[in-house]
């Protein structure tokens, strides 16, 4: 199955996406760009909505990791917070590529948010590479971010 990585920004993330494409050229990820297609202010939420539905109609889990989503603002912040008011999304603001590894092997995090103004562009990529390349452990950490949904709890 050809696995595909969903992208957003807003204007503060735009130039990092920009070099995660261009990165991401390189790799068996097929690559969909949700916008936005320029520099000029815009709002956040608006993508990170836009994401995370896409990401959602592909199924929860996204088909097992096969589709995951990245979202660059100018800290990260932002849109992990729009990002995780959707049910099933698990977005992760990441600084360092140890996190972003967790993130996915412990987390199964589905959306990763990276801060354009917070990391270069050099870590930033490493970041992408470690999330995209890890695979969620399951077992108890399965357990555990089933009880995120209040829904869920006993
Ligand atoms: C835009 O100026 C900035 O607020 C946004 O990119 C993001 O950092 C919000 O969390």
């Amino acid at each position: 199955m050809s696995r595909t990585v969903l992208i957003a920004s807003d204007h503060g993330g735009f130039v990092l996406k920009g070099a995660i494409i261009q990165a991401l050229r390189q790799t068996d990820w097929t690559v969909e760009n949700l916008g936005p297609d320029c520099t000029g202010s815009c709002d956040y939420p608006q993508f990170a909505d836009k994401l995370c539905q896409r990401l959602l109609d592909a199924g929860e889990d996204g088909q097992n990791g096969q589709m995951l989503g990245i979202l660059v603002c100018g800290t990260g912040l932002g849109m992990s917070m729009a990002a995780n008011r959707h049910q099933g999304i698990r977005a992760a603001v990441c600084t360092c590529d140890f996190m972003s590894r967790m993130a996915r092997a412990h987390n199964n995090a589905n959306v990763l948010c990276l801060g354009e103004r917070v990391i270069g562009q050099g870590l930033g990529i490493d970041i992408v590479r470690s999330f995209l390349g890890t695979n969620f452990e399951g077992g108890r950490h399965l357990r555990r971010i089933g009880q995120f949904d209040t829904t869920t709890k006993p």
